[in-house]
């Protein structure tokens, strides 16, 4: 505890708007960055929590930081594909495809990595997750460093991760000297996270779906734990995925079925469970909203467009954990988007579902 108190009262934490101060902000990031200091920085998916991705020191304050489990590897993040061959052992020819199809954007790959790589950052893999982020400012910051920056999303370890700054020093106040706010993220949840060890598998979904990749490369696995939870004694294609993450405090209940029947489902369930004096709360889309009339409701988005749904989930969670026992959100099909947003929605459900029909 008392340990604990130290670390959580260590700095204090500045917040510079890079939207105005890009060049001092990223300036000021780099030479902590340099000195083995974090910084938490934009990107298009969510902020993350960098370090020198070369110094092992200074990735292990990454992990004291978040409180994140030792064995749960970090994405080391580039400003140019050219970095990537410093960083893996040889570059996978399927790689340079997908480089050229999708970076700068929301993609980490996964090969066998070199030497230059410290153990620290993969959590004694012997390959890495690189990624090159499409956000101006997290592109500078790194160019600047000098140096690949290792970096996880930037919450504590089992919160949502976090889509605006104001995210960032909730969970990290005190416990880190910089926060870069570059305004709320694009998309919303974290990259897609694709291994080349093997047959080109997906290990978490994002914003570059199952469909755009095989588009580009033809077939393109996806691990089963996307959808469901980890069995009894299995082994971790992606160590992330046996922690509960993405875990509000408050219950969330996932509700499958046609739009209209959830909801009138999930109307159903609230009322229960109101009677019992339980404080519920609606995930809702623009679809449903109407039948949520008279009861506590955030509109996530479009179920027509699950990339809206994304958008809005980390925060809608962070605010309705705030104020409600038990959430309900409706389900939708997992395709496209769809599949990042069940995967996120799924786990912060701990695989409570319901279905409507
Ligand atoms: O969008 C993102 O990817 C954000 C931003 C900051 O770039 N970062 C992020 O990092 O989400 P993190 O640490 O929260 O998630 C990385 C995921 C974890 O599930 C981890 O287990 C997996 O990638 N991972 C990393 N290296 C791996 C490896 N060598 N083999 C298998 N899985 C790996
Ligand atoms: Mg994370």
């Amino acid at each position: 505890m008392d340990a604990e108190r130290e670390t959580a009262a260590a700095y204090r934490t500045r917040v510079v708007n890079v939207e105005r101060q890009a060049e001092a902000g990223t300036n000021l990031g780099a030479e902590l960055i340099r000195k083995g200091e974090l910084v938490a920085f934009p990107t298009e998916t969510v902020y993350g929590l960098g370090a020198n991705g070369l110094d092992g020191a200074a990735v292990t304050r990454i992990f004291e930081a978040k409180g994140r489990p030792a064995d749960n590897p970090l994405i080391e993040h580039v400003s140019k594909k050219s970095d990537v061959r410093a960083l893996w052992m040889r570059v996978p020819r399927l790689a340079q495809t997908l480089m050229d199809a999708f970076w700068p954007g929301p993609l980490t790959l996964i090969a066998q990595k070199s030497d230059l790589v410290p153990m620290e950052a993969t959590a004694g893999l012997d390959t890495v997750a690189v990624r090159m982020p499409r956000d101006r400012t997290a592109r500078m910051l790194i160019a600047k460093s000098g140096v690949p920056i290792a970096a996880p999303s930037a919450n504590r370890s089992g919160r949502p991760s976090p889509t605006t700054a104001r995210h960032v020093l909730e969970d990290m106040d005190g416990r880190i000297p910089l926060i870069l706010d570059g305004g709320p993220c694009q998309y919303g949840v974290e990259s897609t996270v694709l291994s080349l060890c093997g047959e080109p598998t997906i290990l978490r979904p994002g914003a570059v779906t199952l469909e755009m990749l095989e588009a580009v490369v033809g077939e393109v696995r996806v691990s089963e734990s996307v959808l469901r939870p980890m069995k009894e004694g299995e082994v971790a294609a992606s160590p992330g995925m046996k922690y509960r993450h993405y875990a509000p405090k408050a219950q969330v209940i996932v509700v499958n079925g046609p739009p209209e029947q959830a909801a009138r489902r999930i109307n159903a369930l609230y009322r229960e469970a109101e009677a019992e004096g339980i404080e519920c709360e609606i995930a809702a889309t623009e679809q449903t909203k109407n039948f949520y009339r008279g009861k506590k409701y955030v509109i996530l988005g479009d179920r027509n467009q699950p990339e809206t749904l994304c958008a809005g989930l980390f925060a809608a969670l962070r605010e309705m954990d705030g104020r409600a026992d038990r959430i309900f959100a409706e389900g939708i099909p997992p395709e496209q988007e769809g599949l990042a947003y069940m995967n996120r929605l799924l786990r912060a459900a701990g695989f409570q579902v319901i279905e409507a029909e």
